[in-house]
């Protein structure tokens, strides 16, 4: 990264009355958390479609709910990083502030998040095939797999969207009005995300063509990094926290 590119993008960011934010997996990877495309990623070991689509399940659900409670697992006692927490102090000191995250962990609402939209569900939902019950148990672990509803003793599936699913309305509705309402947006963060699904790269180009300066944190390049106005090369959980500190903003 280059002490321009940062100071650009800082810049943008003192005087920003309206942030919008969109992470992935890459912003959990200075916690220990696995991405999906990197070197030691899910999908070099896993195919996508046996285990994140619902035909994967339909198949073979407790391949499928092995992998969730592998995750699981290796999630408890995992603390957020300096990049979660960059992000929520920055939710708190700029005017209007939303994040939209890909992610399933919950490490930005434990980092202190709350103007959050989570696209992908949350990795301790389940909900029930039979009788709709959600829940959601942060830390809980499965014996028998694929596990079954407590109201119903039907089949429990992760509450989770998966390829071919259709993203909840709910988040979309709310993330739709924050780019559309009152002022227009004046910085779009992408960070930690290879931005292969197709509504990152809606939101981030239709953002930059609308006037916000597109920033990508990422230390590899991706689809956006030739459409983004500055690309501040690194890890998130560095580069963040010197973003804050040169805009003049608390950094945790
Ligand atoms: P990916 O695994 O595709 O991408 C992770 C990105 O993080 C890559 O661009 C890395 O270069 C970057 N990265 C790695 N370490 C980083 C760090 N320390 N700081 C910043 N960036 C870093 O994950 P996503 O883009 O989140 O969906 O994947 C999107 C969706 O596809 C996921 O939600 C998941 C996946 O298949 C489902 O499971 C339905």
């Amino acid at each position: 990264m280059t002490q321009a590119a940062l100071t650009q993008a800082a810049e943008r960011l003192r005087t920003a009355q309206r942030v919008f934010v969109i992470t992935g997996a890459g912003v959990s990877a200075e916690s220990g958390v696995a991405t999906f495309r990197g070197a030691d990623g899910h999908w070099r070991r896993h195919r996508a479609e046996d285990l994140a689509s619902p035909e994967g399940f339909a198949r073979d659900p407790a391949l499928v709910w092995e992998w969730y409670n592998e995750r699981r697992r290796k999630l408890i006692g995992v603390l957020p990083n300096p990049a979660h927490h960059a992000l929520a102090a920055l939710e708190r000191q700029v005017p209007h502030f939303l994040l939209a995250t890909q992610n399933v962990d919950g490490l930005h609402q434990a980092a202190g998040s709350r103007k959050i939209e989570t696209l992908h569900g949350d990795i301790w939902s389940t909900r029930c095939l039979q009788c709709d019950d959600q829940r959601t148990e942060p830390d809980r672990l499965f014996d028998t797999l694929p596990p079954a509803c407590e109201e119903c003793g039907g089949m429990l599936r992760p509450a989770i969207v998966w390829f071919g699913e259709y993203l909840p309305p709910e988040p979309i509705a709310h993330i739709e009005a924050f780019l559309t309402a009152g002022s227009p947006v004046d910085i779009a963060l992408v960070v930690g995300t290879t931005a292969l699904i197709g509504y990152v790269q809606t939101w981030a180009l239709g953002l930059r063509d609308a006037g916000a300066t597109l920033a990508e944190i990422n230390p590899e390049q991706t689809l956006l990094s030739a459409h983004a106005d500055i690309v501040l090369w690194g890890p998130a959980g560095r580069i963040l926290p010197q973003l804050l500190e040169e805009a003049g903003l608390r950094p945790g």
